[in-house]
């Protein structure tokens, strides 16, 4: 059986994991046929969201 994993990394992106698909407000799919693993921003800071591009590391993002 698929399943379907978000794992919430300490101090970063949530990492998410199976056969899903993201969708942007406007419809737009912007997940990749054939990746099964995205990590997706959580601090607000990447410039490539709703992916994560690091920015959490240098602005030191606490999850907490
Ligand atoms: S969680 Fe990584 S850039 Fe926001």
């Amino acid at each position: 059986m698929e399943t379907t994993r978000i794992l919430c990394l300490k101090n970063g992106p949530y990492e998410m994991t199976g056969d899903l698909s993201i969708v942007d407000a406007n419809g737009k799919t912007v997940s990749s046929e054939g990746i099964r693993t995205y990590h997706l921003c959580r601090c607000g800071g990447s410039q490539k969201k709703p992916f994560c591009d690091g920015t959490h590391s240098r602005i030191h993002f606490q999850s907490e």
